[in-house]
């Protein structure tokens, strides 16, 4: 039996405002996230539908709107060890923009997005991960595909200027996960509670479709 893919959204967002991006950009630096999101999205999960990876130097998929992908922590280049997917309207858009990369792909809706990304982990046996940025969290957040939510929350005693957002998780579809759970989701301990970058706290945590 098939077991069901595994698609999951993540992000950073503050906890006050949810901001998630300003000026095509993160709002702030937090080594252990950026750590976190590269672990979590490369690492090969045990539980996956198929354990092949045969010779394909990927696993995972993330999936990222347009913007994200040109943004400043991407640049246009695909995250590597992970098949990446942009999802933009124009169906001429250059993925290739910086270089003819093997693991990229274009499609031109979200739930197209999700389908290439499910077809693509068939083949490696890997998650789906959706990167953002706020339509595209939107708009995958409530399809049926999504199973669950990855998520830094943020706290600042400052305010920090943001010009994107996450849209508010609705807790009649997703419910916050204990830390147990987003252990065994993970497949390994993750730090607990509140951890501290500077003058920002923050935490991981993960919510999961009811
Ligand atoms: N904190 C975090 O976790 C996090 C995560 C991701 C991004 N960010 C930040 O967020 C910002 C970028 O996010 P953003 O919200 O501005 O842009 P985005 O979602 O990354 O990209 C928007 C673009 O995606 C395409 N798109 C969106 N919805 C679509 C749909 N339904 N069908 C087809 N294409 C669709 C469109 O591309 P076309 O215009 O080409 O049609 C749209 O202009 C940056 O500042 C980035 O650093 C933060």
């Amino acid at each position: 039996m098939t077991k069901q893919n595994i698609v999951v959204l993540m992000a950073a967002a503050l906890s006050d405002t949810r901001g998630i991006g300003y000026k095509q950009d993160l709002p702030w630096y937090i080594p252990a996230d950026t750590k976190w999101l590269n672990h979590v999205t490369t690492k090969k999960y045990v539980d996956t539908p198929l354990n092949r990876v045969d010779d394909q130097d990927w696993h995972n998929v993330v999936i990222m709107g347009r913007l994200s992908w040109e943004s400043i922590p991407m640049r246009g280049i695909p995250m590597e060890d992970r098949f990446n997917i942009v999802v933009s309207r124009n169906p001429d858009y250059n993925i290739y923009a910086v270089d003819k990369f093997r693991n990229v792909s274009l499609s031109n809706s979200i739930s197209q997005a999700l389908s290439d990304g499910i077809e693509e982990s068939q083949k490696t046996g890997g998650r789906i991960f959706v990167l953002g940025g706020e339509k595209v969290y939107e708009e995958a957040m409530v399809l049926p595909q999504s199973t669950h939510i990855l998520l830094t929350l943020i706290y600042t005693k400052e305010p920090i200027e943001c010009d994107t957002f996450m849209p508010q998780i609705d807790l009649r579809i997703f419910r916050l996960a204990s830390h147990e759970e987003l252990e065994a989701f993970i497949q390994e301990i993750v730090p607990e509670g509140i951890q501290s970058h500077e003058n920002l706290d923050y935490e991981f945590l993960l919510y999961v479709r009811i």
